[in-house]
């Protein structure tokens, strides 16, 4: 059964976008059938993390207009998932009616993540509508969280459930709220912390999934487990070989910081 997800947020920029398409090439790498969407027509920017060419043809915009059909938006991308850009020459497009368009595409896919706009608006309403649950991204700052619990209480007003929260770019920093705070203020349960990490942004700048560039930095190993565990499953067993490169690389991270 094809599990239909969208990743949103209260604040903009705190990692939906990176988080998705990483998410995609883990469990792609894995042999999921997966889809993702750029649901954030008002600022899309999926194509732009996977070197994309932003003159795709036929992009969401088309088919939410209904002047296409969904299977034609579909680019499949060199890591193996697929992918449907949203229009980057029109950016006050409308998203609602995705979930229809969406049904089509049920059973094909072992997963469908929605890349969503941040905020609490339509563009928002309409990927929460077409999914089945909704994950929540975060950083670990208060504002963030306090617009993320924004977010959950728009997703909990729509009917959806929330399958957790994401934190996102933790620097150990101690200020930071605390996962255990984040959960009491959400009134969710954590997936995941993800690092900060400067190969992220060495990859974004590549345009490619840092789980391309590096599978073995503590980032890339903890969307893995996120991916599966949004999937209620345990990532695939990593090799005696790719246990040892990963705690490598934990500790020469710790040691330049
Ligand atoms: N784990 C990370 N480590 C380091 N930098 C990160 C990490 N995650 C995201 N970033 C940085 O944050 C930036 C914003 O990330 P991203 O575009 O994924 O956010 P977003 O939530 O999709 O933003 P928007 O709300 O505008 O769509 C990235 O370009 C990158 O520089
Ligand atoms: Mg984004």
């Amino acid at each position: 059964m094809t599990k239909i997800i969208a990743v949103i947020s209260g604040k903009g920029g705190v990692g939906k976008t990176t988080l998705v398409s990483n998410m995609a090439a883990a469990l792609s790498k894995a042999g999921k059938h997966v889809l993702i969407i750029d649901g954030n027509v008002s600022g899309p920017n999926l194509t732009a993390h996977l070197g994309i060419p932003e003159t795709h043809p036929i992009t969401l915009n088309e088919v939410i207009k209904n002047e296409a059909y969904i299977l034609h938006a579909i680019y499949q991308h060199p890591l193996g998932f697929k992918v449907i850009p949203a229009s980057m020459a029109e950016l006050q497009a409308e998203l609602g009616g995705l979930e229809k368009h969406l049904a089509r595409l049920i059973g094909v896919y072992d997963v469908i993540l929605i890349d969503s706009a941040p905020g609490v608006n339509d563009e928002v309403r309409a990927a929460i509508e077409a999914s089945d649950e909704v994950v929540v991204v975060t950083t670990p700052e208060v504002p963030a969280v306090q617009n993320a619990k924004m977010a959950v209480d728009f997703a909990r007003t729509l009917g959806k459930s929330i399958a957790g929260v994401i934190i996102n770019m933790q620097r150990n920093e101690r200020h930071e709220l605390k996962p255990e705070e984040i959960e009491r203020m959400l009134e969710t349960r954590v997936l995941g912390v993800v690092k900060e990490h400067s190969k992220v942004r060495e990859a974004i700048s590549k345009a490619i999934p840092v789980y391309a560039l590096d599978p073995y930095i503590r980032p890339s190993r903890e969307i893995r487990r996120i991916a599966h565990l949004l999937l209620e499953e345990s990532p695939p067993k990593e090799s005696l070989r790719e246990r040892i490169i990963s705690l490598l690389k934990a500790e020469i991270h710790i040691n330049i910081r």
